[in-house]
Order: structure tokens, then sequence, then C-alpha cells
């Protein structure tokens, strides 16, 4: 940590140290940049909860073509990303290729699942029709009253502490420095972000020497508290609102029988409900979608309807042992896409925004920063996402 002396300067500066921040400062280390992560917990954040589902064709939006490109951009590289951070690590990250069904349990899901499969046939991804007996073939527990099913095969998973664990450890092997302090201010001089001032945060230890960091360019990567960070100029990006996710992991006893062998997902009454079994028996069961700020709250109702879906769902699972419940916050930008690349302010950029894509994501937003930090170039695949849509949207009306 004595490295980290006041007014130390360096390449780039990461604030946020969750997998949007950790893999972008991988990535932009291994392209010869110095590069500092600042947070009072690496590898903490949406990813610690989250179920680490990789569906951009099944959790499809209508109107989110372009978030569709973007999410299959990142899905393509996961496999290699994930094998090569195994391989610098040693550190598996739990990445499966297990495909994703979704079944409809009644009249009205199977229209809205048929609309899906329509929508997918129209931008040619690859999605395939079951019938109810089909989809229980490909999945035994499912209950009997399925009425039909989707399969994705190219929609996987993988564990987002897995993988939040390997990429702390890429990162200390590329040389980058992880910084165990809060930015508590962003410093611009001129017209020009320069760096942050250093706090300790709750809980975080006195680091020797610590005040302020600057750095040649400073990346955003706060999640769903981006917008808060004091000193960043008012409407330089819009307000990030946390949507949380109440979720819930069970765990199949062993030795098992496999208990589901892929992703499974369902719209129940109007809310998504998905279930991921990982290969060490963890069985992940998600999430609310609640929209009342900062609040971490487990509740007993959130609880409730998540055991109550998945019941309908899979009966067998009120076998199971519950072990852990949790909620997390997803950053929700105003259009649900991610914001990626420069701001209006010279030597910002940020990545952030991602809302329920953020696992999904974290490999091409480091790609996509690592080539802008160390190039200046925007990539074509990024453009769509600029940070200063908003702001076109807002000097327009
Ligand atoms: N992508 C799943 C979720 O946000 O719940």
């Amino acid at each position: 940590m004595s490295r980290f002396k006041d007014g130390a300067h360096t390449d780039v500066l990461v604030i946020g140290g969750g997998i949007i921040g950790l893999g972008l400062a991988w990535r932009t280390a291994q392209r010869g940049l110095r590069v500092t992560v600042v947070d009072p917990a690496h590898g903490g954040g949406a990813a610690q909860v989250a179920a680490g589902m990789l569906a951009p064709v099944t959790e499809l939006q209508y109107g989110e073509e372009p978030l569709l490109r973007l999410g299959i951009a990142s899905n393509t590289r996961y496999a290699d990303f994930c094998a090569e951070l195994t391989e610098l690590t040693g550190l598996d990250t739990g990445y499966r290729a297990t495909g994703t069904l979704a079944v409809a349990l009644d009249a009205d899901d199977k229209a809205e699942l048929s609309e899906l499969h329509a929508f997918h046939q129209r931008l040619g991804l690859d999605s395939q029709w079951l019938t109810g007996r089909e989809a229980r073939r490909l999945e035994p527990m499912l209950a009997p009253g399925i009425r039909a099913g989707l399969h994705v095969a190219d929609d996987h998973q993988v564990d987002g502490r897995r993988l939040s664990t390997a990429l702390v450890r890429a990162c200390e092997l590329a040389g980058v420095g992880l910084l165990r302090a809060e930015a508590v201010e962003l410093l611009v001089e001129g017209d020009r972000a320069r760096g942050v001032r250093l706090g300790t945060g709750t809980g975080v230890p006195p680091v020797e020497g610590w005040g302020t960091l600057t750095a040649d360019q400073l990346v955003l990567a706060a999640g769903s508290r981006s917008h808060l960070l004091p000193g960043l100029p008012a409407d330089l990006i819009p307000a990030i609102r946390p949507v949380k996710g109440q979720i819930l992991r069970l765990r199949i006893p062993q030795p098992y029988a496999p208990f589901l062998s892929r992703n499974v997902r369902a719209v129940v009454r109007g809310g998504h409900l998905y279930m991921v079994p990982r290969a060490d028996g963890e069985l992940v069961i998600g999430a609310t979608s609640e929209e009342q700020g900062y609040d971490t709250t487990v509740t007993a109702g959130g609880v409730y309807e998540l055991l109550r879906d998945a019941h309908e769902l899979v009966p067998g699972i009120t076998e199971l042992p519950l072990v852990e419940t949790s909620a997390g916050l997803r950053p929700g930008s105003p259009d649900n896409a991610p914001l990626l690349g420069p701001t209006a302010l010279p030597g910002l950029a940020v990545a952030t925004g991602h809302y329920r894509n953020g696992v999904l994501l974290t490999p091409v937003t480091a790609d996509l920063l690592a080539e802008y930090l160390a190039t200046g170039a925007v990539p074509a695949l990024a453009t769509p996402f600029s940070p200063s849509r908003f702001r076109v949207l807002e000097t327009s009306s």
C-alpha cells in the first residue's frame, strides 16, 4: 500500500472495483497502461448477488436491438475470457455452457413466449420452440402442467462470485494497483478531470499517504452510485437508478442426480423468474425487481414470491435446503442500456448503467473501454452507448 502516496499519479484511474471496473482495469493494463482501481472492497458489488445468467437472447426486450448486439458480442467472448482468466490465475469462474430453457406455465405465458420466438425468428436468432412434453423431456423436474418451451442453446451462465475473485487476482498479476479506499470527490481542474480525493470509507483502514490520486484518464464505474460522486459536474451523466433484486441460493445435496441441467426461466405473474444450476450443486433462484432506492433488505414478501413462483415451475425445490438469501442493486440508466466511453468532461470516461446485464456485459465492456483508453478512439460497437446520448435529448427538448 505504501506506493500510494498522497499526490501519486497514474495513467488510468478506475473509480469502482466491481466486475465492470476490474474487467476494464485488467484489459487496460494488458495494453501497457498503468492502472489503479479505487474501491473500499474490490470484487464486491452486484456480482456478489447476481445469478450470473448470460442470456442476451432469452432476456431480449422489444426495441432493444442495439443492446442485443452488444450482449451477443459479449456472450461470444465469454468462454475465451474465462479460459484466459483461469489460465492466468488458476481460478475457476464457474462458466458453464448449459443453454437456457424458457417455459410457459399457462396460456397467457405461452402467447408471450410465442411472441418472443417470433421476434427471435425475425432477428435470425437461434431459438427452438418446444411442446410442454418436449420441454419436460429436457428437464424432467419441471411441473407437469408446463405448456410450452423455448430452448436457446447459446444462453449460458457464470458464477459472479468466482468471476470477481478471478478478476481481482488477474488485476494483481497484471500489475493493477488495487487501492482500498473510497473516492470521495472528483477533482476537476480547468476543463478537465484530474483525479480524486480519497477517504477511508466505512470500515476501511487508513492507507499510508492517502489523500489525492491523479491520472491522465479516469473511468467512473461505480454502479448504481456512479452519479453520486461529489465533484461530478451536474448533468454530465444521468441519475442511475438502483433496482433491487432479491435472490435465493439453495443447495442440491451431494451426491446428487442432476436436478436441472440448464438455466430455466419463465415469466410468472408478470415477473421474471429464473433458476441457475451450478456445477457445484448450488441452485440460484431470482429475482425480484423493486425500485425503492438504496435498500438491500431481504424481505419475507420477496422470499415468499420467489419460492411460490419457483415451486410452480419446479415443485421439487421445496425439498432443497435454502442456504442464503440476499439482495443487490442493478444500476439502471434512463433507457436501461449502459453508458460506455468518454463523457463531455475531458479526461473522464464512464462504464456504468448496465442494469440487468452487468455480468453478461463485463467482457465486452472491458474490451471496449481498454480500446478507448489505449487509443483514444471509441470502437463502433460502443457508439450507441455514448454517455452523451442523454445530453442530446435534454438540450433538444
Ligand atoms: N439479469 C437478471 C436480473 O437482472 O435479474
